[in-house]
């Protein structure tokens, strides 16, 4: 479901990924597509490589990054154990969206773990990321490769507007697929938890390992995140977006916006794309195929940007599959107003 094997793609691009691998095995950091969103990638073992990558983004240096393999047997430099819960969910997910967090060895950059002594640990499946990787030779940690704060890049235009002038390079692999980040998932405690929903469905993990715990800061403000990264405003468009959850509502508060003088936009999917008299309308997906809205989530936070809207409402979506993480990065972005 996830593969995104675009082999004569792959061929075309072969002398770009040799070119990449080289400046990540001189300790530089390049963008290179997977298949949920861009990564900012660098050598894992370097720790001056991996200092580029968090001045690159303007990221706090208490947010670990994620570290990408393309084989198993990589695993066994960087992390001390492999509990079978987590042999499980590799069998079923990797490669695919999944980010397993297990206990590290000390071969790892410090500033990857942020201090941690856990390492997140991904295989991803698109073609480029993992031939990358294999000529890097090196496991290659990579946050997604946005400005810290802004929306997660679904293409390679995304990247080079934030972060043009800053990185070596950016390969170009087109739009991405999954279009939200991966599922972390914390197999280094005893009862594995979820703490980022992600491209693969929590449903989806207990259907492989049975019932796992979900951290208490997705569903309450109040608790403090087990994952760093979690507790920062993210992909967040530069208008106040607010989600509706009444979305027969969103026309008068247009309105009542456009009457005071703001530039309005709506985000909302193809069905509804005609009902709404606002500045910028955006139409993110099918609301009747979730994948659909995930696949467009960013890409239409930043047209919001690039039309300068000010404020924003966003029809709510269902809590379901992967319309779990859709909800979960939209509340991030608009700082929890509903
Ligand atoms: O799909 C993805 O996961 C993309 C692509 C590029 O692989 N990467 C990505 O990375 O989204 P980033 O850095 O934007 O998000 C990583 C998340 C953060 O919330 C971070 O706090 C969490 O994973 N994380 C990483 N290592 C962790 C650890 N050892 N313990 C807890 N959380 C960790
Ligand atoms: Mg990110």
């Amino acid at each position: 479901r996830w593969i995104v094997d675009k082999e004569d793609q792959l061929l075309h691009k072969s002398s770009e990924i040799k070119e990449a691998a080289l400046w990540i095995k001189k300790g530089e950091v390049i963008a290179f597509p997977t298949e949920t969103v861009y990564g900012l990638g660098a050598n894992a073992l370097d720790e001056k490589a991996i200092q580029k990558i968090f001045q690159a983004k303007g990221r706090p240096s208490d947010n670990p990054l994620i570290v990408h393999i393309a084989k198993e047997e990589q695993l066994k430099d960087l992390v001390t154990d492999v509990p079978l819960v987590a042999k499980k969910l590799i069998n079923a997910f990797w490669p695919g969206p999944l980010t397993i967090i297990l206990k590290r060895t000390n071969s790892i950059a410090e500033s990857v773990t942020a201090g941690l002594d856990t390492v997140g640990i991904r295989m991803p499946s698109h073609s480029i990321a993992l031939s990358l990787i294999e000529a890097a030779g090196v496991p290659i940690a990579a946050p997604s490769a946005n400005q810290s704060g802004k929306p997660s890049p679904t293409t390679a235009n995304h990247v080079i507007h934030d972060l043009d002038g800053k990185i070596a390079g950016v390969v170009d692999g087109g739009v991405t697929g999954v279009g939200v980040e991966s599922t972390v998932v914390d197999c280094s405690v005893d009862r594995v938890m979820l703490y980022r929903p992600g491209g693969v469905t929590k449903e989806e993990i207990e259907d492989v390992i049975g019932a796992i715990e979900v951290d208490p800061s997705l569903h309450a403000e109040t608790e403090a995140p087990r994952s760093p990264g979690m507790k920062y405003t993210h992909y967040a468009p530069t208008g106040q977006l607010y989600i509706v959850s009444d979305c027969r509502k969103i026309k008068d508060y247009v309105q009542e916006a456009r009457i005071k003088g703001h530039r309005v936009g709506v985000l909302t999917t193809e069905e509804r794309v005609a009902e709404y008299d606002a500045d910028i309308v955006v139409a993110c997906g099918k609301r009747d195929d979730l994948s659909t809205v995930a696949q467009k989530l960013y890409d239409s936070l930043r047209a919001f940007d690039g039309q300068k809207a000010e404020i924003i409402y966003t029809e709510a979506f269902p809590k379901e599959g992967i319309g779990i993480a859709v909800m979960n990065r939209l509340e991030k972005a608009a700082d929890g107003v509903i």
